[in-house]
């Protein structure tokens, strides 16, 4: 698929990186072709082409936001996603690790009501990068989960596609207000891994009986 990066930090540039050897086509949906990440990414990876936002978007079957949840306002307010999936990677992150929007909604549903003819989908926000930049766990017989919100179906499964070919198995966890809760698993993980020492390579799996 084409995939537009509306953000290529740590998380855009894992996630673009590691699909782009799975054999999609990434495109950078920049507004400044110049940016320190933009140059990186390119350097890193040439196979990486680069567009203006609006154009990087009509030209991809999905687009990844992956900028800080500050910016996503004023980012996507002007843009039109054509009914296209957009994925919400950002994270709203508040003082002391609390939710940066007090817990009342969701940044995703916030990122719905900015972009409203994009299909948002939460995902890839419930570990930190180092989890999207490799997500193989060769000691285990099970796959790492990635949960996902959204209120569209045929979004989800599309990036349920994009999960498996980054070793994810997909847990569908409900439409777009559920994505407060995987905010807040974000959360956890943060304060995990960032504040208390954990290892930033575990995830979570899915096991059902
Ligand atoms: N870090 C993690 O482990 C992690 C994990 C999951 C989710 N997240 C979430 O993912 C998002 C990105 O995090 P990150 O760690 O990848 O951040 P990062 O490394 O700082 O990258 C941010 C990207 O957003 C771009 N950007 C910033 N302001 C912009 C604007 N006004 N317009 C367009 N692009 C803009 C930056 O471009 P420039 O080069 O121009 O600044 C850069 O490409 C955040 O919302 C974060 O909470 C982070």
């Amino acid at each position: 698929m084409k995939l537009a990066f509306i953000g290529i930090g740590k998380v855009g540039f894992a996630l673009a990186n590691n699909l782009q050897h799975k054999g999609h086509e990434i495109i950078i949906a920049h507004n400044d072709i110049q940016s320190e990440s933009v140059v990186r990414a390119q350097a890193k990876n040439p196979a990486f082409s680069a567009l203006p936002i609006q154009e990087a978007i009509s030209a991809s079957d999905i687009v990844l936001l992956a900028t800080p949840f500050n910016v996503a306002e004023t980012v996507l307010l002007s843009l039109d996603f054509e009914g296209k999936a957009l994925i919400d990677c950002t994270n709203p992150v508040g003082p002391g690790i609390s939710h940066g929007l007090e817990s009342k909604i969701s940044g995703a549903e916030k990122v719905q009501e900015w972009a409203p003819t994009a299909r948002v989908v939460k995902a890839y926000t419930i570990y930190g990068f180092e989890n999207l930049e490799n997500a193989s766990f060769p000691n285990y017989n099970v796959n790492p989960v990635m949960l996902i919100a959204g209120n569209e179906k045929a979004a989800k499964t599309r990036v349920a596609t994009l999960n498996t070919d980054l070793g994810f198995e997909t847990l569908d966890v409900g439409d777009l207000s559920q994505a407060l809760h995987l905010e807040h698993m974000t959360l956890l993980w943060v304060k995990m891994v960032r504040a208390n020492g954990h290892h930033p390579h575990f995830t979570w799996a899915y096991l059902e009986r």
